[in-house]
Parts: C-alpha cells; sequence; structure tokens
C-alpha cells in the first residue's frame, strides 16, 4: 500500500500538516500537487514552531524526498526564501532532498498586484465581489495557466524567451492595473529578478512525473500531500468562494503526472469542528462565545494571512460529501483537545431545507444560505485527552463522539490527534498498510 493521498475535507485547515508530518516518517516521497504559498502548514516540532508555505513538511525528515509537482503555482521569492530560512535552521534542503516540477507555473509580480487590486476593489465598491482570497496571487497565476500567457518555472531558464514573452504580458497587465487604480510594474525588474530566480532554482528543476513513476517502480512509499480543503475546490466547493485549483484527490493525478490506478488510499483529514477563513457560505458557523471558544482554544488564525478564522460545529453532512468526492477510505481527526471541556457538543447531520430535511450540499450560494443545521447534541468532557495513548485512555464520552463520527461517515479511523505535539496522537490504523 504505498501510495496514499491526504486531503482536507472541509475548508483547508484541517490539521493536515501534522499528520502529513506523522505519515511523513513513513514516506520517502512527499508531493504538493496543487495550490501555491496560499497554504501555510504550522507545525511544532521539539516545542518549536514553523511555518511553511511550500515546501512539504517532509523536508524535516532526512529520508524523505520532498517533491512540488507542476500542478502547483510557485512564488519563487517565496521558496527560495523557505529553501534559505530552513538552510539556515541546518536543515539540509539540497537538490536531492527538494525536486521541483519545471512545468510548476511560477507567480509573477503582477499576479500579486491583481489579486489585491481585485479584492481592493471589490471591498470599496462593496459588490459582494470579495472572495477573501490570501492576496497570494494564486488566482491570477491559474487564469493565465489556463489563459497559456502564463510562465513556467523552466522558461525562466531561457532569459531570452521569456524576455520577449514578458513584454507582452506585461503590457496588457499594466493596462489592467491602471484600470483597477493600482499601480504600474516595471519590466526591467521583474525581467532581472526573474532570470536571478531561475538560475537559483534550476538545480531543483525536474520532470516530477519521471521521478514518481521511477519510486513507484522501485516500491517505495509515496505520500501526496493536499493543500486547502475540499470544499475549496474550484469545481466542487463553494463557488465563487473557493480557490482556483481542484483540491480533490484526484488531481494528485494531473497535478504531479502519476496515474490514477497508481494510488491505493486517499485518507481524509477531519478536524473535529469546523473552519473556514475568507467570505462564503457556512451553515454551522457559530458567531457566540463557543466560536469564541473554539478560535482561542484551538489557535484559529490563518498561519498564511493571520487571519481570525471562522468557527462552527462539526458539519458532517459536508464530510460525507467530501468523503464520496475524494473516494476517502480512512479518517485522521484532528484537534480533538480543543472541544475538552464543553458541556456538550452539537454534530451537524443534515440540513433543513424549505421545510424539508436533507443531507447533500447544493451547488447555488441561493440555496445555500436557506440551509439550517440539524444538530444530534452529544455530552461534552472535561478531563485532558492530550497524553492519551490508546482509545481507552479516553473518557467514555470522548469516545462517543469517535465512535458517532465513524458511524456516520461509514469510514474507519485511523489517526485521532489530541494536540499539536507529534506524540499526541493515536495511531489506530496504519494508512501505507492494506
Ligand atoms: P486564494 O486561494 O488565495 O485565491 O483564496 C481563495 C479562498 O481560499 C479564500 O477564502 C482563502 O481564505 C481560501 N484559502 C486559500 N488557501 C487556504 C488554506 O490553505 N486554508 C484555508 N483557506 C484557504
Amino acid at each position: 500500500m504505498p501510495v496514499l493521498v491526504v486531503v482536507g475535507t472541509q475548508w483547508g485547515d484541517e490539521g493536515k500538516g501534522k499528520i502529513v508530518d506523522v505519515l511523513t516518517e513513513k514516506a520517502d516521497f512527499v508531493v504538493r500537487f496543487q495550490g501555491g504559498n496560499n497554504a501555510g502548514h504550522t507545525l511544532v516540532i521539539n516545542q518549536k514552531k514553523y511555518i511553511l508555505h511550500l515546501i512539504p513538511s517532509g523536508i524535516f525528515h532526512p529520508h524523505t524526498t520532498c517533491v512540488i509537482g507542476n500542478g502547483v503555482v510557485v512564488d519563487p521569492e517565496v521558496l527560495i526564501r523557505e529553501i534559505e530560512n530552513l538552510k539556515k535552521e541546518g536543515l539540509e534542503v539540497s537538490a536531492k532532498k527538494l525536486r521541483v516540477s519545471e512545468r510548476a507555473h511560477t507567480i509573477m509580480p503582477y499576479h500579486k498586484a491583481l489579486d489585491l487590486a481585485r479584492e481592493n476593489r471589490a471591498s470599496r465598491e462593496k459588490k459582494g465581489t470579495k472572495i477573501g482570497t490570501t492576496g497570494r496571487g494564486i488566482g491570477p497565476c491559474y487564469e493565465d495557466k489556463a489563459g497559456r500567457r502564463g510562465f513556467r518555472l523552466i522558461d525562466l531558464t531561457y532569459p531570452e524567451i521569456f524576455k520577449e514573452k514578458l513584454k507582452t504580458v506585461l503590457e496588457e497587465k499594466n493596462m489592467l492595473l491602471e484600470y483597477l487604480g493600482a499601480e504600474k510594474l516595471d519590466f526591467q525588474e521583474i525581467y532581472e529578478k526573474y532570470v536571478y530566480y531561475g538560475n537559483y532554482l534550476k538545480p531543483y528543476l525536474t520532470d516530477v512525473s519521471r521521478i514518481l513513476w521511477e519510486a513507484k517502480r522501485d516500491g517505495k512509499k509515496i505520500l501526496f500531500e493536499g493543500a486547502q480543503g475540499t470544499f475549496l475546490d474550484i469545481d466542487h466547493g463553494t463557488y465563487p468562494y473557493v480557490t482556483s485549483s481542484n483540491t480533490l484527490a484526484g488531481n494528485a493525478c494531473c497535478g504531479s503526472g502519476i496515474g490514477p490506478c497508481e494510488i491505493d488510499r486517499v485518507l481524509g483529514i477531519v478536524k473535529a469542528y469546523t473552519t473556514r477563513v475568507g467570505e462564503g457560505p457556512f451553515p454551522t458557523e457559530l458567531k457566540d462565545e463557543t466560536g469564541d471558544y473554539l478560535r482561542e482554544r484551538g489557535g484559529e488564525y490563518g498561519s498564511t494571512t493571520g487571519r481570525p478564522r471562522r468557527c462552527g460545529w462539526l458539519d458532517l453532512v459536508l464530510v460525507k460529501t467530501a468523503v464520496r468526492l475524494n473516494g476517502i477510505k480512512g479518517i485522521a481527526l484532528t484537534k480533538l483537545d480543543v472541544l475538552t471541556g464543553l458541556d456538550s457538543i452539537k454534530v451537524c447531520t443534515a440540513y433543513e431545507y424549505e421545510g424539508k430535511v436533507v443531507d447533500f450540499v447544493p451547488s447555488t450560494l441561493v440555496e445555500m444560505a436557506k440551509l439550517k443545521p440539524v444538530y444530534h447534541e452529544l455530552p461534552g468532557w472535561k478531563k485532558d485527552i492530550k497524553d492519551a495513548r490508546s482509545l481507552e485512555d479516553l473518557p467514555e464520552n470522548t469516545k462517543n463522539y469517535l465512535k458517532f463520527i465513524q458511524d456516520y461517515l461509514e469510514v474507519p479511523l485511523y489517526l485521532v490527534s489530541t494536540g499539536p505535539e507529534r506524540e499526541n496522537c493515536l495511531y489506530l490504523k496504519n494508512p501505507f498498510e492494506k
């Protein structure tokens, strides 16, 4: 069972970083396949906090090769900064340890400028078109990729060809920036910077598909690390309040160049409650002191933007839909300890929609706005669960909460995370084993 895809089942920030980090101990390759530095993984290792935006957390393990697939949009400035910072910490970030797809698209300064200019305009004009993006240029970069105007990392290593195309593309971008009330950008500055980035990154660039094919052939354990979450998927999420890539497990194939039949299992990460950053529908949102309790206890502030996350009860209708969309065969439940101390815990098991009880996620914002969650209420627990080492160590009510989730989803629990440190985790099943 050597090829595993890990995806978030909610709106991102499910605590994937920690689970991926735990699984990385067993993996030979860790691969990112979509998104960019809009993602952020906070890891606590030996009480020290690390935040990574592009490089997979496998970088902390000496035996793991970290891979950035073609489906990722790479801000070279951010990637280089991450490499340099990790090197300063004494970690090996050689071109053997980190492989980056030469086909991955490059986030350009005008992508970031456009992302911000559009959001600012939407805020000014209050037209309800603000997405609440991370402002990292992710959407505009994917737009250019689909529009065939993009630059792939490999293109930066051909300065003459890059120069000509950049001139044409920048002309159009500057017109757009001016129209949106933002500053125009300077050609020479971008050109010189990006040729430098191309030179710096050249040794890391490779054909990722081939590397993964060889790894699979050699029986290596490969872990695909999804960024964001199922309901931020551009097709299956709460459009338009989504990110600009497919976040579903299926995109592990296109975003890295591995065939679908090579994937052995999909593991879904479920946070014990729900959060979302940015705008968009959120049926179980709590705008009261319980929401504040979850935010403070869970440290629910964006690791990329620092924005407070919106918090609410666990929505099992969403998660069960994510199970279907991703083909999830195992669950890792995270941040269970955050619920400790609550007298009772609610779980959404259906929605009320125009007087009827439904158990699906509708496609439109109009319908989503009409959903009222139908809750099942379970008793809470007071005992600290961080140091539990097996299910038996958990309070009866905690075990009942887990059982309820597992029964509803009809998918087994593989891991349960009970605190931020690596050792705060119950290992119920090994996702890499049959
Ligand atoms: P973008 O990906 O920056 O274009 O932002 C689009 C939407 O996705 C916004 O609501 C963001 O807050 C959200 N988003 C993007 N990346 C993440 C993430 O890693 N976790 C949670 N939300 C994210």
